[in-house]
């Protein structure tokens, strides 16, 4: 008897992810970790995550409210939007309220949210976050990518987003702003953010502006552009990177209120799909948005490190012939190997993809390729995430360490051994 082939249904994918690949990330990871099965050492500067632990506080919170059950309201726990507005006013003396502000499970499910019931294009600069550009794809947007230079940094001008604005003045857009920025680590003047803001005021665009880092800013001096175009900017954040609880999912937008019928849909929106964030996250995440003395010596310390190490591993990429910026928050670096072209040539690395992989394969150094970010292919960009270190132990030495003193090189090799390493492999690699 012969055996029937069972009928399945067909593959009928919706047109917008049909050949989506899943993130670059993912695929870094899975390379990693068949590495170290094979026994090789790898440096894990691919995935950006935070290498410090939740504060002490926080934690304490969480599992104070680990009974919390219920489902809460669709827009948040009342306490926490109101924790996040005060928050909000007390770092950046914004008007906000508590009805201004929407809680999600990550920062990243909110955004996909406003681009579904927004209708318009969205504008971000090259190179950008790795999913801003793949969820506007999903949902059918169309992206509108800003042409930016390595000599301002890859900082998006406000010339360009005039122009780019000029060619349709009435156009429905949704420009996203990223600062201190991943992949590159840099953040905006306070000029440029009043041109900024007056360019996105003058063509009406919502503006959401991301500051998932600004915690980070490695002087504890970041600006939010909310303060120059108030009415129009969404303010983007959460616990995932300054607080170290990316897995935790929680993640807040702040609207002004000119802009409640948007928060309204996406509410709707929420409540047709995640319903609430979860409970005893929110309940904690009350703690983490009020401070105190101790979650602000943790960040004190936290910034320290990362400004330290950030500058250790931007001389080294200098000295190894990349050009790339100094990071003044958050804990990446957006190095350029162009000018290696020739020497890499030779090895047959022609692009950002290929860079990547030989860099993983002959020296153990994880990164993520520039094409990621909406760069050219055949750029030799790469991002790195200097985060491959016991961000708990780091904290306790630094903190003993006096804050007159450098955390210089000894500090660095004995506290984040695999981030100095892996820029001495680097260096060797690019020497030979
Ligand atoms: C620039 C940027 N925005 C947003 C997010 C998303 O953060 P969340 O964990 O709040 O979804 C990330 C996370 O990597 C990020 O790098």
């Amino acid at each position: 008897m012969s055996r029937r082939r069972p009928i399945t249904p067909d593959v009928h994918l919706n047109l917008n992810v049909r050949g989506l690949k899943q993130s670059a990330t993912l695929a870094i990871n899975e390379r990693s970790a068949q590495l170290l099965h094979e026994g090789r050492k790898v440096y894990r500067l691919g995935l950006g995550q935070s290498p410090f632990p939740v504060p002490q506080p926080v934690v304490d919170e969480l599992k104070a409210n680990a009974h919390q059950k219920d489902y809460l309201p669709v827009r948040g726990l009342r306490g926490l939007r109101e924790a996040v507005a005060s928050y909000l006013e007390r770092v950046q003396g914004l008007d906000r309220t508590g009805q201004d502000v929407l809680v999600g499970p990550g920062s990243k499910e909110l955004m996909f949210i406003l681009q579904l019931v927004y209708y318009g294009d969205l504008v971000i600069p090259t190179p950008s976050w790795v999913s801003y550009a793949p969820q506007a794809q999903i949902i059918g947007r169309q992206i509108r990518w800003v042409p930016t230079r390595p000599e301002n940094d890859w900082r998006l001008m406000p010339a360009e987003l005039d122009r780019l604005c000029a060619s349709d003045p009435g156009r429905p857009r949704i420009v996203i702003l990223n600062y201190p920025a991943n992949p590159t680590g840099d953040s905006y003047t306070v000029e440029e953010l009043r041109d900024l803001a007056r360019i996105a005021r003058q063509y009406r665009v919502i503006l959401v502006s991301d500051e998932i880092y600004g915690e980070l800013h490695h002087r504890g001096q970041h600006v939010s552009i909310a303060r120059y175009y108030p009415e129009g900017t969404i303010v983007s954040g959460g616990l995932s990177k300054w607080c170290g609880a990316g897995g935790w999912r929680l993640g807040t937008f702040a609207f002004p209120s000119s802009l409640r019928w948007l928060l309204e849909a996406m509410a709707t929106v929420a409540s047709e799909t995640f319903t609430s964030t979860s409970a005893p996250i929110q309940y904690a995440a009350i703690r983490a948005f009020q401070g105190d003395m101790e979650i602000q010596q943790y960040l004190g310390q936290a910034r320290r490190i990362l400004r330290h190490l950030g500058r250790h591993v931007w001389r080294e990429l200098r000295k190894a012939g990349a050009s790339v910026s100094e990071p003044v928050g958050g804990f990446y670096l957006f190095p350029d190997f162009g000018p290696l072209r020739e020497k890499l040539a030779v090895r047959g690395i022609r692009d950002s993809p290929g860079l990547c992989e030989r860099l993983l394969e002959e020296t153990g150094v994880a990164t993520l390729p520039g094409v990621e970010f909406g760069r050219p292919s055949d750029e030799l960009t790469l991002r790195l995430a200097y985060v491959d270190f016991d961000g708990g132990r780091a904290l306790v030495a630094a903190q003993q360490t006096p804050l007159e003193k450098e955390l210089d090189r000894d500090f660095l090799e004995l506290y984040c051994p695999n981030v100095v390493h892996a820029m001495d492999a680097v260096r060797r690699w690019l020497a030979t």
